[in-house]
């Protein structure tokens, strides 16, 4: 017997997510690419020289990095332009929290993942995670860094775009240049764990599928989501 869907992700949300994606780490490794000094570069020498000599020298690889930021920036501000309803539900559903029971989430979920279960009661609490909605604290809170991360990126990052058409000031554009290398690395650390969940982690096999067909399976909402799917049963009830 065929499983029952339920819709989760638009065709235009998806896209902006890969989209995200793509940006993302074409932006991380031009972005790399531009840093010479090799105390500061995670990654050392290689990645400099391999991206100046893919793309001709590093005026070339500054170019293609800053409207490439453009293009990722311009995106999502014609979606929010378009979409205001939609971007507007969606920061509805991610910054708002509740304390006790997030709190509670996440530190289960750690216990969870790094002693199992019998971890979790060895702690005499009980191993059931308190419910969730259409998103769970964990993807609320990369979700929240990715969003104010994106906003400091871009901000920092056309404050230091002005600079290069006029020097007058060159502070700004340095106090900028930190606080943009710091906030990627923030939520490229976030990220690490975002991939690892949404793409590794069995448990959310279902949801990393619905990145691409925009559906997932009932069984996995009522059992990961269930805050989220007794309004999707209340709404179907209503709707006869
Ligand atoms: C290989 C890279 C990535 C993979 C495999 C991946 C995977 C996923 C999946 C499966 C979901 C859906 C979760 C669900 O429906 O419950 C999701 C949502 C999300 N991802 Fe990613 N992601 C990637 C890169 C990124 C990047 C680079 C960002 C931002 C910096 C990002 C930000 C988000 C956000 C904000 C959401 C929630 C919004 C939405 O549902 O569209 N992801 N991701």
């Amino acid at each position: 017997m065929s499983e029952k869907m339920i819709h989760r992700h638009t065709r235009l949300s998806i896209f902006m997510h890969w989209f995200n994606a793509f940006c993302w780490f074409a932006l991380l490794l031009t972005g790399l690419g531009l840093i010479k000094n090799e105390e500061l570069n995670p990654v050392g020498a290689w990645l400099p020289n391999l991206m100046r000599s893919l793309f001709g020298g590093g005026e070339n690889l500054l170019l293609v990095h800053q409207y490439l930021g453009l293009v990722w920036a311009g995106a999502f501000l014609a979606y929010i332009l378009f979409k205001p309803r939609a971007t507007w539900s969606f920061l509805k559903e991610v910054f708002p929290v509740s304390p006790a029971s997030d709190m509670q989430w996440l530190l289960k979920m750690t216990l969870k993942m790094t002693l199992g279960r019998k971890g979790i009661e060895r702690f005499g609490l009980s191993p059931d995670l308190p419910p969730q909605g259409f998103y769970n604290f964990g993807q609320k809170l990369f979700a929240q860094a990715s969003v104010v991360g994106g906003v400091v990126i871009v901000a920092t990052g056309l404050v230091m775009f002005f600079s290069t058409i006029s020097m007058d000031n060159p502070g700004p554009a340095a106090w900028s240049r930190v606080i943009h290398y710091l906030t990627v690395g923030l939520v490229f650390a976030g990220l690490l764990v975002h991939i690892f969940m949404a793409a590794i982690s069995r448990e959310e096999r279902p949801a990393f599928k619905s990145m691409f067909t925009g559906n997932v399976s009932e069984h996995y909402v009522r059992h990961h989501h269930s805050l989220w799917y007794a309004q999707v049963a209340a709404e179907k009830d209503k709707d006869g």
